[in-house]
């Protein structure tokens, strides 16, 4: 069974979906440990409930990144970590620990890449006036949310969306997505070619949305 290791420094709804998704069997892959950067992070909590190891590096006790990131990695291959699991973790990572596993760390990022990287995104959206934002599950490398693209999943912008609503309706998608791609990746069906990730048997996407969608009648 694949081991994973989550990082996440907050609420952890992500790490919550992908431990429903590994306790029904669905994940192909068992969390071993969830490591947060964040003491009073949710995540820890909801990983602590089902037993799951949970590690806290302290930036006040590693205050350089290379320092930091060197413990990580420790911590991770101390559990034998194959792949990780990036949700809701607010640090960027350093070329060391990405060397440390290369195309083995996934993240999950609240936007239709490569549109609105970064933070705060959800309210860039709706500002920029897109009809479809979505969100985006991606291997990491050494830039900001621009790695190569596994899944992602499309829902409307509407009219009256603020940050919050907009964020939520997201989250729904997040949860199902990630342990998909997870379950892909256990699977051996991910290969990475330059900037594309091929989906080994992948289902065929069809059918065209539009938003506002058309109106009976009209062209
Ligand atoms: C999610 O929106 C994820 O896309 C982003 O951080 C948020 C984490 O939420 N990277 P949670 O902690 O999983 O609830």
């Amino acid at each position: 069974m694949l081991r994973i290791g989550v990082l996440a420094s907050g609420g952890g709804t992500n790490l919550q979906a992908i431990m429903d998704a590994a306790e029904t069997g669905a994940l192909g892959a068992e969390v071993c440990v969830v490591v947060s950067d964040n003491p009073k992070a949710g995540a820890l909590e909801r990983a602590g409930s089902r037993g799951i190891p949970t590690v806290v590096v302290d930036k006040k006790e590693f205050p350089s990144r290379a320092g930091f990131d060197r413990e990580m990695v420790r911590v991770l291959k101390e559990h034998g970590v194959e792949l990780v699991v990036l949700a809701g973790f607010m640090r960027l990572l350093t070329g060391d620990f990405l060397d440390a596993f290369p195309m083995r760390i996934m993240n999950i990022h609240p936007a239709l890449l490569p549109s609105f990287p970064g933070l705060g995104v959800q309210k860039m959206a709706i500002e920029h006036g897109v009809r479809f934002s979505g969100c985006t599950v991606h291997f990491v490398d050494r830039g900001c949310d621009t790695g190569p693209i596994i899944i992602q999943a499309v829902v409307p912008v509407l009219a009256d969306d603020t940050p919050d609503t907009l964020a939520a309706r997201i989250l729904v998608e997040e949860h199902r997505i990630y342990p998909r791609a997870i379950r892909l990746y256990s699977e051996g069906r991910l290969r990475v070619e330059g900037r594309r990730v091929i989906i080994d048997r992948a289902p065929v996407c069809e059918g065209v949305l539009e938003n506002p969608p058309p109106e009976p009648g009209g062209p």
